[in-house]
């Protein structure tokens, strides 16, 4: 089945009344499920603010603007496992989707996202899974950022894997937008709309990497 008639499937309410997927639902909504993902979504923004707090206080400037985390709501993870054609069961969304828990980090400049990352890199409690860096290679759409897949230890002694974003404010911009104009909107928009975005999407590389370096200028005066 094509992505089109899985989307048409997903939008139809019998779909979410088949016992199966109301069983799911229930778990993933469950406060057991969820609890674990929150508490490694806080432990990942109380790491950062504190290298915030440190590498701020060493550069005399702030490098992260806001932070934001969520736990994948139960029906995005179906949607989500359902378009992938995954295994629609507890087992499923634990195994296959890599950001329940996901945290985003919004820096001011470019080199404040990758200096964030060494830092958390150098903590032995974390585990990384995966990097992917939207930056060096942006996705087809335009789409920058770095994103992090990790293994956050909880109270409990588990194991959470968790996605960070890094982006900066501009990025983060285009993100937004983008996500309003075009993203999980497949085929409904202009062909002109997706390179108009991608435009856009170099203008703000180019604008980010000069900010950095009026940044470094001033700096070495
Ligand atoms: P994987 O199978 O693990 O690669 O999952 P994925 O496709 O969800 O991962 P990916 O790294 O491609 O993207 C995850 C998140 O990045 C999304 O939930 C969005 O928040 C963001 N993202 C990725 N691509 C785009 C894009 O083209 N536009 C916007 N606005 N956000 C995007
Ligand atoms: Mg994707």
């Amino acid at each position: 089945m094509g992505t089109a008639e899985k989307q048409k499937e997903l939008a139809d309410s019998s779909f979410w009344k088949q016992p199966e997927i109301v069983a799911l639902q229930k778990q993933l909504k469950s406060e057991t499920f969820r609890r674990d993902y929150e508490q490694a979504c806080l432990s990942i923004i109380t790491k950062l603010e504190k290298l915030n707090t440190e590498i701020s206080e060493s550069l005399d400037r702030n490098i992260i603007d806001s932070m934001e985390w969520r736990v994948k709501t139960s029906e995005s993870c179906i949607y989500k496992l359902y378009l992938k054609d995954k295994e629609l069961s507890l087992n499923g969304v634990v195994n296959r989707l890599n950001d329940i828990a996901g945290v985003r980090v919004v820096c001011n400049f470019l080199d404040d996202m990758y200096a964030l990352y060494r830092q958390m890199a150098t903590d032995s409690d974390y585990e990384f899974i995966k990097q992917k860096d939207y930056v060096k290679n942006p996705k087809s759409s335009g789409y920058q950022s770095l994103h992090l897949i990790l293994y956050v230890p909880i109270a409990n002694g588990r194991k959470i894997k968790t996605e960070i974003q890094f982006r900066t404010k501009a990025m983060d911009l285009w993100s937004d937008m983008e996500h309003h104009f075009i993203y999980k909107k497949e085929g409904l928009h202009e062909k002109d709309t997706e390179q108009a975005l991608r435009k856009c999407a170099k203008a703000i590389y180019k604008l980010d990497k000069e900010m950095m370096n009026i940044r470094r200028r001033m700096e070495q005066e």
